[in-house]
C-alpha cells in the first residue's frame, strides 16, 4: 500500500535476464512470494515482482522485471527492450546447468546487457537447477571462470528446491546498497 512505499528508504529496479526455461520466473517467484510451479508456462511480454528487504537501517523495496527469453518474444517485444533495461540497477542472469547451449548464450546476454543497460552495476550470473544432478552440462567451476572474466558475481541455485535463491537476489542487493 502506498503508506507502506512512503516508509521505504530506497525503490530499485533490477532485471532478470538469460534463454527460455532457465528458470527465470521460478525464481522470482520463489524470492518474491515463495512459490514454485513445475508447470509454469513461458511469460510473455513482461511482469514485475516486489519485495521489501531489510539492509541494516534501510528497507529497500526491489521492483524485479521478469520477460520471455524467447526469441520469438523477444522480437514481438523489440520495442520495448530499453525500456525494460531503462533504470535497473542489478540484473540476474540466468542459466540452467542442464543445458549448455543457454551457458554459451549468457554471453549473448551479458552483450545486450552492456549495450541497453549502463546503469546495472550489480549482475549475478545464476546457474539454475543445481537439484537435477544427474543432467548436468555445466560444471560449477565454468560458471565461476566466466564470472571471474566477465568480473560478475556467481551462484548456483536451485528454485525447486529453494537452494541460494535468496542468497542470489541479496548479493546483487547489498551491492548496490
Ligand atoms: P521463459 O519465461 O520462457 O523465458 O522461461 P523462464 O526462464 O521464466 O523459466 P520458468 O521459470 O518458466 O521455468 C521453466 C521450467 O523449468 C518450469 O517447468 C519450471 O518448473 C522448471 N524449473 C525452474 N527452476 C527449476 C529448478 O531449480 N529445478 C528444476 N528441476 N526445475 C526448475
Ligand atoms: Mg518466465
Amino acid at each position: 500500500g502506498d503508506s507502506y512505499d512512503e516508509e521505504c528508504d530506497y525503490l530499485f529496479k533490477a532485471v532478470m535476464i538469460g534463454d527460455s526455461a532457465v528458470g527465470k520466473s521460478n525464481l522470482l517467484s520463489r524470492f518474491a512470494r515463495d512459490e514454485f510451479r513445475l508447470d509454469s508456462k513461458p511469460t510473455i511480454g513482461v511482469e514485475f515482482a516486489y519485495r521489501n528487504i531489510r539492509v541494516g537501517d534501510k528497507l529497500i523495496k526491489a521492483q524485479i522485471w521478469d520477460t520471455a527469453g524467447q526469441e520469438r518474444y523477444a522480437y514481438r517485444f523489440r520495442a520495448i527492450t530499453s525500456s525494460y533495461y531503462r533504470g535497473a540497477l542489478g540484473a540476474l542472469l540466468v542459466y540452467d546447468i542442464t543445458r549448455r547451449a543457454t551457458f554459451e548464450n549468457t554471453k549473448k546476454w551479458l552483450r545486450e546487457l552492456r549495450e541497453f543497460c549502463s546503469s546495472c552495476m550489480a549482475i549475478v550470473l545464476v546457474g539454475n537447477k543445481s537439484d537435477l544432478t544427474h543432467s548436468r552440462e555445466v560444471n560449477e567451476e565454468e560458471g565461476k571462470i566466466l564470472a571471474e572474466t566477465e568480473g560478475l558475481y556467481f551462484m548456483e541455485t536451485s528454485a525447486m528446491q529453494n537452494l541460494n535463491v535468496e542468497d542470489a537476489f541479496l548479493q546483487m542487493i547489498n551491492q548496490i546498497h
